[in-house]
């Protein structure tokens, strides 16, 4: 396997994945396909623009024409799936693209992939269709529960892909990932948008009492991880990727502002997100048993994330101006007190 389609390429994993990618001689095409929705940015994949193997195409991967056109001029031994709709709050506006692009952009790339013969299709699926687990950990046999339109339709791609394999024999695996932080991610997430209102002096909302728990892996490690399950994976398996820790959202909230000197004062409990989940955690020795492991604990992330932040200004502010506004307004602006 050493020709990629990489879909979503311009987001935030899609484009770790592909400079890590890009950076082993072996791999020989690299095609991202990517809509450049408001979350995808050619910024991101600047450090690999100018590679001779590298190849960038805006299009939609549910429109079935563009693929279709795609999947005629180039020849992939493999497709990574990131392209997604991915943020839960904007799923509670507007759950219709989140279907499209989650559910039905997965149904074209597969039926693509199984006419032009693709050796191994990942699906880059998260630990969020379990649902909340109060206790104990997720396993990748456990029932899928997802709370949210964002979850419920990754859900939907993930089993699509899984039945694919069962139904026509393509070669599908999937992995469920952990919340992921690190550089270039989109400053909606709880950890970029912290992270950019702290150093903008601007109040952290909080949702709920701050006590929901989520476990957190290093971009770097999440791409580590979907290599391994790229190349050692088995045909029609599922592989959680997770870090087992146990963050509370006010224990990130404190420790992004520790780290930029704020003052824990600009923490608002604010009302909490609708169909809010709890807790999530994985159960990941089944990638583990594959041979990864992830590098980077708590503190380490977030203090390479808070440091990138911080010296890549230019790369954040333009994002938070736009349609971010409108976006954070109609979020945030009544929980906030904010003027409109
Ligand atoms: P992101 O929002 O940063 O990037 C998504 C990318 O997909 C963007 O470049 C966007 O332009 C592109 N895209 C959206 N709709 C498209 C369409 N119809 N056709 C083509 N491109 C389209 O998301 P991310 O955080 O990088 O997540 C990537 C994948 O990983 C997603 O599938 C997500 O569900 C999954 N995931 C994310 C996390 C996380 O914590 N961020 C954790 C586990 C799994
Ligand atoms: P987020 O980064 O949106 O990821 P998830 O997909 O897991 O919801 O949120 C991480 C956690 O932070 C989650 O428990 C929700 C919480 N959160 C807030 O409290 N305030 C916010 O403004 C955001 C965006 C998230």
């Amino acid at each position: 396997m050493d020709r990629f389609l990489v879909t979503g390429g311009a987001g935030f994993i899609g484009s770790a994945w592909v400079r890590q990618a890009l950076a082993d001689p072996s791999v020989r095409r690299l095609v991202v396909l990517d809509k450049l929705t408001y979350a995808g940015n050619l910024a991101n994949l600047e450090p690999v623009a100018h590679d001779p193997r590298f190849r960038f195409v805006r299009g939609d991967i549910a429109d079935e024409a563009t693929v279709a056109a795609l999947f005629r001029e180039e020849q992939f031994d493999a497709v990574l799936n990131f392209a997604a709709e991915s943020h839960v709050d904007r799923s509670l506006f507007d759950p219709a693209a989140f279907l499209r692009t989650n559910v039905e952009g997965v149904r074209v790339l597969l039926e693509a992939s199984r006419a032009h013969g693709v050796k191994r299709f990942l699906q880059v699926s998260t630990d969020e269709v379990y649902g909340a687990v109060l206790s104990g950990q997720s396993r990748e046999s456990d029932p899928l529960r997802p709370s949210s339109p964002y979850s419920a339709a990754k859900a939907g791609g993930d089993l699509l892909a899984l039945a694919y394999h069962t139904t026509y024999g393509l070669d599908v695996v999937v992995t469920r990932g952990a919340n992921t932080i690190g550089p270039y991610q989109f400053p909606e997430k709880a950890t970029p948008l912290f992270i950019t209102n702290a150093l903008d002096n601007q109040p952290l909302p909080v949702y709920g009492d701050g006590r929901a728990v989520r476990d957190y892996l290093y971009v770097e490690d999440h791409c580590r991880a979907l290599t391994v399950a790229l190349r050692r994976g088995r045909a029609g398996e599922v592989y959680n990727i997770g870090n087992n820790l146990e963050i509370d959202t006010l224990t990130l909230a404190t420790a992004i502002l520790d780290l930029l000197g704020r003052p824990h004062s600009l923490i608002r409990l604010v009302s909490d997100r609708p169909g809010h989940d709890r807790r999530y955690s994985v159960e990941s020795s089944k990638l583990r048993a594959l041979g990864w492991q992830p590098q980077y604990g708590f503190a380490e992330m977030l203090a390479l994330t808070v440091a990138w932040y911080r010296a890549h200004e230019a790369w954040w502010r333009p994002l938070r101006a736009g349609e971010f506004r409108a976006f954070y307004q109609a979020l945030y602006g009544s929980r906030l007190g904010l003027s409109s």
